[in-house]
């Protein structure tokens, strides 16, 4: 039997209350799934720990989690800290540094959700944002000359290697495939950014015909935000640089219902390092421990890391537990417009893995 050794970053905010969440709704998971065995080892890296000891994790904080077999990230910022120093010292230190290079952000209207499309029946809109994670616009290069002179200069500069974009295209291409629509659309801004973004577009052309059984479009930035309000139902895959996808996977999470409910995983797909998993939130101070935090997308993401270590069964029982809780339309948290607590929807979807309703 194998066991998954499971890393897991609560972080600041939500983070701790749905990842806990997340962690009891896994362990109620193997009483239905004899052959599931977890090792969790828990970081409590994060925003009280900088405030400690100067740092978001420790020096070798990417060396201790090498073991694991992947990673449940909660939230990362905090009011108080820079969010570019919370970020940078923890989970862009993670995707940087285990070369988690494809960002996958399914959005789908579960079942008893309804987004704010109107006439959007359930199966028109699903979706998954492949995001470029490990360059681009996040590539951290640029600098600031001269500061609080009048003659301060920043700079924030894209990076795109071809490299970098041959595997994301190609990790897209192989996505849109797995799927029945087998449709891919590339999204860029080629007509105002003429440099890396043409490249992106040669490389689309060049990629294509390895995947011949894939059809392609592509589409401006701009227009596709216009796209996935009036057309969602034309949509299927869509890979996109770091900064394009982050905008666009936060309108598909409100267009799917809530922020509270996205998924996401950051993937090496080629194993060499651990991925990470963590819902698309961010860590909400506002409603940190008041015990009303969503906890769905913290198991979507759950569900998504049990699909990623092979474990199919146990991922298809989870997505249906919380389906079943969404469908059923008792248990719905503020987000969703309901009052339950972050106790009661996990209680709720714990009762439908164990088939309390069946
Ligand atoms: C996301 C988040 C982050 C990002 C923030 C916290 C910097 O918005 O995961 O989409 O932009 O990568
Ligand atoms: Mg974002």
């Amino acid at each position: 039997m194998a066991k998954h050794r499971i890393a897991v970053v609560p972080g600041d905010g939500i983070g701790p209350e749905v990842i806990d969440a997340g962690v009891r709704v896994l362990e109620t998971l193997r009483e239905r799934e004899p052959d599931l065995a977890f090792e969790f080892q828990r970081f409590d890296w994060g925003t009280d720990y900088y405030k400690r000891t100067g740092r978001m994790m420790p020096e070798d904080g990417c060396e201790q989690l090498r073991r694991f077999d992947a990673i449940y990230f909660g939230a990362v910022g905090a009011p108080d800290v820079p969010d570019h120093i919370t970020l940078w010292g923890l989970r862009l230190a993670i995707c940087q540094g285990f070369d988690q290079y494809a960002n996958v952000r399914p959005s789908r209207l579960l079942p008893g959700i309804r987004g704010p499309l109107r006439d959007c029946p359930p199966d028109k809109l699903d979706w998954v944002i492949v995001r470029e994670n490990s360059e681009g616009e996040y590539a951290g290069a640029g600098g600031r000359v001269h500061r609080g002179l009048p003659e301060e200069v920043g700079l924030d500069i894209s990076v795109f290697t071809r490299s970098g974009v041959k595997r994301i295209m190609r990790f897209a291409f192989g996505l849109a495939r797995s799927r029945p629509r087998k449709l891919l659309t590339m999204v860029t801004k080629s007509n105002a950014q003429r440099h890396g973004m043409v490249m992106w577009d040669d490389i689309f052309a060049e990629v294509k015909p390895e995947f011949p059984d894939v059809t392609t479009d592509k589409m401006l930035v701009d227009a596709m935000t216009t796209r996935m309000v009036l057309k969602p139902e034309t949509i299927d895959v869509v890979v996109a640089t770091n900064l394009h996808a982050d905008v666009l996977s936060d309108l598909a999470a409100a267009l799917s219902g809530s922020m509270g409910i996205a998924p996401t995983s950051n993937l090496n797909p080629e194993g060499v390092f651990p991925s990470m998993f963590e819902p698309i939130h961010g860590s909400a101070f506002d409603i940190t421990g008041k015990g009303i935090a969503n906890p769905i997308g913290a198991f979507w993401t759950a569900s998504m890391m049990l699909e990623h270590r092979g474990e199919t069964a146990a991922a298809k029982r989870l997505m249906a537990a919380i389906e079943r809780v969404t469908g059923d339309a008792k248990v719905v948290p503020p987000d969703l417009g309901g009052k339950a607590t972050t106790k009661q929807v996990t209680d709720a979807v714990c009762d439908a893995i164990r088939g309390a309703n069946d």
